[in-house]
């Protein structure tokens, strides 16, 4: 069965209906929403993860009430100036994933800085994913291609993505009660194992995470191949990213 997994993806939903249950206004509960993250954060270092990619804001969220994407980027530039540092202390390596376009120049240089700030750590890479959405980042890097006049193969593809530097999700846990993808990591999902809970996202704890992972472990990974091969090769597991680094 599946060795414990090098790479967790997570959509965190429910941040909203988390706090509609309370009376409180949607921000608020994308305010506990952080703090989850940072309890997050911590238990997959404890837990030996190695990269951590979270969905922090989708291309299309941008479509909410006006409130509410000001709440959000009001959050994350609070964050910002006051997650980076002890962060950095932790050992956890920053990126920032999306499209940076739509992004005050403010934010875009707390990006900048943060990523530069933790660029030497490796305990843990912890991958933010704002203003992303799966199509625009197949679209720019396809892009990027064509302006070099790079033939398309998924080889060079992959290597324009944005999540280039990291092996795909070995493991996508989406909190909240919705059964779908919602346009996060399109190329990136095609192996991964996908759990699905009704945890919602400020509710989600180390238990809630060890749930997830119990559920991986007992996975038998097939890449394609038959169980009986499975068995024969001993492990069902993708390559590491260090397997990969290797080779
Ligand atoms: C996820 O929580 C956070 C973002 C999308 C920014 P939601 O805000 O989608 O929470 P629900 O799904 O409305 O409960
Ligand atoms: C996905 O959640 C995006 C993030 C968690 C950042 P949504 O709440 O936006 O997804 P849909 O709209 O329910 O599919
Ligand atoms: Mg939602």
């Amino acid at each position: 069965m599946a060795e414990a997994p090098l790479h967790v993806a997570i959509i965190m939903d429910g941040n909203g209906r988390w706090a509609t249950r309370r009376l409180l206004p949607r921000v608020a509960g994308h305010k506990q929403g952080v703090d989850t993250l940072k309890r997050c954060v911590s238990a997959c270092m404890e837990r030996g993860i190695g990269v951590l990619t979270v969905f922090a804001f989708s291309s299309e969220n941008w479509e909410r009430p006006a409130d509410e994407v000001s709440g959000l980027l009001d959050l994350l530039a609070g964050a910002l100036s006051r997650e980076v540092a002890e962060l950095q202390a932790n050992g956890v390596r920053l990126h920032f994933i999306g499209n940076r376009a739509a992004l005050s120049a403010k934010v875009c240089q707390g990006f900048a800085q943060a990523e530069a700030s933790t660029a030497h750590n490796a305990r843990l890479v912890l991958n933010i994913c704002f203003n992303y959405g799966g199509r625009w980042d197949i679209v720019q890097a396809a892009a990027k291609l064509a302006a070099r006049g790079v033939p398309i193969t998924e080889e060079a593809l992959g290597a324009e993505l944005s999540l280039a530097h990291v092996s795909p999700p070995d493991l996508l846990i989406r909190t909240g009660g919705e059964q779908r993808v919602s346009n996060f990591l399109l190329w990136q999902l095609a192996y991964s194992e996908l759990y699905f809970c009704d945890t919602l996202w400020p509710d989600f704890d180390a238990a809630a995470l060890d749930l997830a992972l119990g559920s991986f472990s007992g996975r038998e990974r097939r890449f394609g191949k038959t169980s009986a091969q499975i068995s024969a090769q001993g492990s069902g597991d993708a390559p590491t990213q260090a397997s990969r680094l290797a080779a």
